[in-house]
């Protein structure tokens, strides 16, 4: 079974200078990693690509991710990045609807046409989910962003999905959610799954992310029915990152 590590680099490294000397520090910790069953992503900034890229290509152990994409395939778009240019930098992974740019502007409807197109063009999608707290009928509005976004997806699509659960009250390094709670949601997410699409929908991974670093990822990550982590300000320290993916591998 392969386990995910997915880091998240949002608007950092703030320089060329910070973000290259990041990329070598991870290609000689993560060199081996891929063949112990961790599968370990990074999604630097758009701007940053090209440079990761070369890295990606020759083989370092870790894949190349971005952290959105634009909802339509072409057209005249200022400042939008579409699916195409992903994929012809090399990039085999997209975030889609992470809470950050739900909070921006986008709606289920533009997240599933996202997430349309990474999984038309046979890249890996990994949707974010999650509630803004536990309050009043959060299970309902968890079970919307879910069934709105699977709503675009063919069956034979899923083999192209990750989702990652992520509540947004935990993300940023304050606290996580209970590894009991992650696990308990991830079943609620893979019953939706499974409700929709029988016994394949099951087999989608789902992850946990929301402050997670080295000192607590493996009562998550490690436990059956979490599939990995998505790590945001973590895998921006390449040392902690590689400590998060030695300790999935079993390694720490
Ligand atoms: P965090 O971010 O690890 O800094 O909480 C996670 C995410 O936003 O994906």
């Amino acid at each position: 079974m392969v386990r995910y590590a997915i880091g998240n680099w949002k608007m950092d490294p703030p320089t060329r200078r910070e973000a290259e000397l990041l990329f070598s520090s991870l290609a000689q910790e993560l060199g081996a990693q891929q063949a112990k069953g961790v599968e370990v992503v990074v999604c630097p900034p758009f701007i940053w690509l090209p440079l990761i890229a070369e890295y990606a290509e020759s083989g370092t152990g870790y894949a190349l991710g971005a952290q959105n994409v634009f909802h339509e395939k072409k057209g005249a778009h200022t400042g939008e990045v579409s699916l195409a240019m992903l994929k012809s930098m090399g990039v085999s992974y997209v975030i889609v609807g992470h809470s950050e740019r739900r909070a921006l502007y986008e709606t289920n409807a533009i997240v599933a046409a996202k997430l349309k197109l990474v999984l038309e063009a046979g890249l890996k999608a990994v949707l974010c989910v999650g509630e803004k707290e536990r309050v009043g009928d959060w299970h309902e509005f968890l079970k919307e962003e879910v069934e709105e976004a699977l709503a675009v997806v063919d069956p034979g699509e899923l083999e192209h999905l990750i989702i990652a659960y992520e509540p947004i009250w935990a993300i940023g390094g304050s606290e996580t959610d209970t590894p009991d709670d992650a696990l308990g949601m991830a079943v609620f997410i893979r019953k939706l799954m499974q409700e929709r699409f029988g016994e394949r929908g099951g087999s989608v991974p789902v992850l946990y992310g929301g402050s997670i670093e080295a000192d607590n990822v493996a009562p998550f990550a490690l436990q059956e029915g979490i599939d990995g982590v998505l790590v945001g300000h973590a895998s921006r320290d390449a040392g902690q990152f590689a400590r998060i993916v030695r300790t999935m591998a079993g390694e720490a």
